[in-house]
């Protein structure tokens, strides 16, 4: 059987992106517009703006994407639109604009769920990462242990009480005047900086299973006002306490994922090469294998969701063109 042609579009929050990938895992375009400028006078994204930025964006990028992979949209095999969990002015766009195109194609839609886009990701650079693996999904609006059994087969392990890791970096990264977005702002601080400032670390050693980190970023905002310490070592000392939270909880997490073959890391902040560099280590102590998705693979894109378009639609997953587009939606 011959690979299929899945376009995949993405606009949950402040990325648009449309790229072209194949049942084979080859990428044959991957195009994305930021819209970086646009919300950093906010300090954060702001959801009218980000809608109409996707809006202008999407066509142009589903034409760039189509035009590099050489293909007209009647030589694809389905149309993969992100629906949801997002901000819903921008996934209403790109679900809207996936449906016209599947039916202006004559050709199925798959509606994708952002975080099984996130969950699937390491599957497009691994051909080698085979289910059940454990993923640790860390993104700016979700901080998740999963369980990923198959496709369309997520059992939760454990979440966030409060904020997402990601949201934890970009509001420390807003108090510290480190600008927007937050992560890797303060990734090259931290890098400036040392690991001395006393920093809490919610829900360390707990016997339940779940994440916190609004503690955390309230500290640094004590941390900030005491004038005692500098803003790079506030940073490295941050970024050591949220890495320490995840490492234990996935930890935690490991004891009740016996199955799993892979420890697996997948979201915006996967990206971090300090999270990156300790789950690497966490997993050769525990015999397993360390699966991380290459940086562009890591943060929002639409790759990722064309390719949990080609895994859905080869389990025969199609969704009538009625899908509505969902603000939330837990994986
Ligand atoms: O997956 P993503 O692009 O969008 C969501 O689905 O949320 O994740 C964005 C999040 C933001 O909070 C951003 O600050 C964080 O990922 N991020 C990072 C890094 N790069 C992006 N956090 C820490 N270190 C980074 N290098
Ligand atoms: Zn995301």
């Amino acid at each position: 059987m011959s690979a299929k042609v899945i376009l995949g579009l993405e606009s949950s929050c402040d990325e648009t992106a449309a790229a072209v990938v194949t049942s084979d895992r080859r990428v044959l375009a991957h195009r994305l517009a930021g819209q970086e400028a646009a919300h950093r006078p906010y300090g954060g994204v702001v959801p009218e703006i980000a809608a109409r930025a996707h809006v202008e964006a999407l066509i142009p990028l589903v034409e760039g994407a189509l035009a590099d992979a050489g293909l007209t949209l009647d030589q694809i095999d389905a149309v993969a639109a992100t629906a949801g969990p997002g901000l819903i002015g921008g996934v209403m766009v790109g679900l809207v604009t996936g449906k016209a195109l599947a039916h202006a194609a004559g050709k199925p839609l798959v509606a994708v769920n952002h975080l099984e886009g996130h969950a699937l990701s390491p599957r497009l650079s691994d051909p080698d990462l085979d289910f059940p693996y454990l993923l640790l999904l860390v993104s700016g609006g979700h901080c998740q242990l999963l369980l990923v059994e198959g496709v369309a087969r997520y059992r939760r392990l454990a979440t966030t009480i409060d904020d997402a890791a990601g949201e934890a970096f970009d509001k420390s990264a807003k108090v510290l005047g480190l600008g927007f977005p937050g992560g890797p702002a303060v990734e090259r601080a931290a890098a400036l900086g040392r690991d001395v400032v006393p920093l809490p670390r919610p829900l360390k050693g707990s016997a339940e299973p779940h994440f916190s980190f609004a503690g955390l970023k309230s500290a640094v905002v004590r941390a900030h006002d005491s004038g005692r310490w500098s803003v790079e070592d506030i940073a490295a000392s941050f970024q050591a306490a949220v890495v320490d939270c995840l490492i234990d909880r996935t930890i935690r997490a490991l004891a009740h994922a016996d199955a799993a073959t892979a420890l697996v890391v997948a979201g915006g902040v996967a990206a971090n090469q300090a999270v990156r560099g300790s789950l690497s280590a966490l997993a050769s102590a525990n015999g397993l294998r360390f699966v991380a998705p290459p940086l562009w693979l890591c943060t929002d894109n639409a790759a990722m969701i064309g390719w949990a378009g080609a895994e859905r639609f080869a389990a025969g997953l199609t969704d009538p063109l009625d899908m509505p587009a969902r603000p939330r939606w837990p994986l």
